[in-house]
């Protein structure tokens, strides 16, 4: 698939399996299920966290909720500005309610750093994000991360969720892209 496409592996579909485990242990422990309806609110940004999501909340030992936002930021295909428009909003209100934000990846944290202000004024009891990776750059914000998957170099991936002009979310690893692409 995408034969010549992809330069390099960086994560393979058994590296993400054992890390989506990994994560969702800690996630359970710090959020026990106490048996009283009261379900941990999955926030998913759209279309990248989706194959994360989806796994991540197969993984876990107990309830969740699954919302999704869709937000895009103004800037290039690549880098983000930190100006953000909502494309999709919650179906539901999280006033209340115990959220993690799932994100595919952190760069520069700029849209992460929005969502939280976003998300902290609508009043949920806790908000935590849990991300699969992050680049160095977003060090540069102070953005709190509490789960994280995979710190990986500042370079351009694709699959498992992220993509380059709409391709490549299928893949089911991540890998680096071969410049043919770009050209
Ligand atoms: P910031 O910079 O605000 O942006 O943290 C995060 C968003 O930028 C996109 N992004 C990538 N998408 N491969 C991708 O497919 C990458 O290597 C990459 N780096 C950043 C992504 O949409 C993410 O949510
Ligand atoms: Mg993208």
């Amino acid at each position: 698939m995408y034969s010549g496409d992809i330069a390099s592996v960086l994560i393979t579909e058994q590296q993400i399996d054992e890390k989506v485990a990994e994560l969702a242990k800690q996630v359970a422990d710090d959020y026990p299920d106490k048996g009283d309806r009261h379900d941990l609110v999955l926030v998913g940004v759209l279309k990248g966290a989706v194959m994360f999501m989806t796994d991540f909340a197969r993984a876990l030992p107990r309830p969740v909720q699954l919302e999704f936002m869709a937000v895009s930021s103004y800037g290039s295909a690549t880098s983000s500005s930190g100006v953000v428009r909502i494309l999709k909003d919650l179906d539901r209100d999280i006033a209340g309610r115990d959220v993690l934000i799932i994100e595919d990846i952190i760069d520069s944290g700029l849209t992460l750093s929005w969502l939280l202000k976003n998300l902290a004024s609508r009043g949920p009891a806790s908000l935590e994000v849990c991300t699969l990776l992050r680049k160095p750059d977003a060090v540069k914000v102070e953005v709190p991360v509490k789960y994280v998957g995979f710190e990986i170099p500042n370079e351009f991936v694709v699959g498992y969720g992220l993509d380059y002009a709409e391709r490549y979310r299928d893949l089911p690893y991540i890998g680096t892209l071969n410049p043919k692409v770009y050209t």
